[in-house]
């Protein structure tokens, strides 16, 4: 049986996790919510490791508010550097395998076609510099690791695109988004589905990984696919904006190429606008 460690149980990803996880004996997984291990307070982390031998650690828990971040830069930080470097260190000490969840934020943007995990990083903002940091801490620190970066999360829970867009068209409002960045929405299901294949498939080869759904969009588009597949499109205000204004600055262009994991484990990230359609139909 294999022991399994998810960090920061309350967020979305976690919870797509649980949902996937295999059923069965196989594994004894333990989802922890921040109330159980605060993932900065390295006492707590030694404490839990010394009464837990855990094969995977799955670290979730993140600082993820970007815009947050810019005025909030030694908690996001903490958050999400040198808590991994904890983390990471009780893991390394019970040979674990960690695998951490990183963001297409490291990259600036620049580039007109798929990031690919060879490719230079530069981020813009503090989020994407401080989970840049983790990368950084969590190589230096072991070898047994997958990072995967993502990009825009969603899924039916907490705060994210998705649920936002549900929740202020129902409510009648104005959405004014924007068409001024192109990336991939990504089923946060789909990317936790892929987290269980690493773990099931025993691969060995550790390191850096690209998941996102496939193909591209806007924000804007991945408005207009939301409401197209909840029947509100018709019934919605619903507006292009080129710049919307942010505190943190947003990569131009952050589409990730998943082609490294697919080849990996033999199978193909679902494209964003039927992964989208499934879920809503699911859920609304
Ligand atoms: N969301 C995106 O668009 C996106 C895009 C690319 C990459 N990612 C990465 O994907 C991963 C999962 O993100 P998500 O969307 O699932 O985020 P989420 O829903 O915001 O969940 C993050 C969780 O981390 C927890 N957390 C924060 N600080 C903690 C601490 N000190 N100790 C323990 N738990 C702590 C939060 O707890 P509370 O609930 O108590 O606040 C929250 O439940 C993160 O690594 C994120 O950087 C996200």
């Amino acid at each position: 049986m294999k022991k399994i460690l998810v960090t920061g149980a309350k967020g979305q990803l976690a919870q797509c996790i649980k949902d996937a996880a295999p059923k069965g004996d196989n594994f004894e997984i333990h989802y922890l919510t921040r109330a159980n291990l605060d993932i900065t307070d390295a006492g707590a982390i030694g404490a839990h490791f010394g009464r837990n031998t855990y094969d995977y650690c799955i670290n979730t828990a993140a600082y993820t508010n970007v815009e947050q971040a810019e005025s909030d830069q030694e908690q996001a930080y903490l958050i999400n550097a040198s808590s991994v470097q904890h983390l990471a260190e009780a893991c390394k000490k019970q040979e674990g395998v960690f695998i951490q969840i990183s963001t297409d934020y490291v990259f600036d943007g620049t580039k007109k076609t798929p990031y690919l995990e060879t490719d230079k990083t530069n981020p813009i903002n503090v989020y994407g510099a401080s989970k840049l940091k983790g990368e950084e801490v969590l190589a230096q620190t072991m070898e047994r690791y997958f990072i995967l970066r993502t990009s825009w999360l969603y899924s039916q829970y907490g705060h994210n695109f998705l649920n936002t867009i549900l929740k202020n068209s129902a409510a009648g409002k104005l959405l004014t988004i924007t068409t001024e960045q192109i990336g991939t929405p990504t089923n946060a299901n789909d990317l936790a589905k892929c987290i269980w294949s690493i773990i099931i498939s025993k691969t060995k080869k550790y390191g850096l990984y690209h998941y996102s759904n496939s193909g591209e969009g806007t924000w804007y588009d991945f408005a207009s696919e939301i409401l197209k597949n909840s029947n509100q499109l018709q019934t919605t205000k619903l507006a292009k904006t080129k710049h919307y204004p942010t505190f943190a600055k947003r990569p131009a262009y952050s589409v990730l190429s998943s082609h490294k994991i697919e080849v990996l484990l033999g199978v193909k990230a679902p494209d964003w606008k039927e992964s989208l359609q499934q879920l809503i139909t699911n859920i609304v």
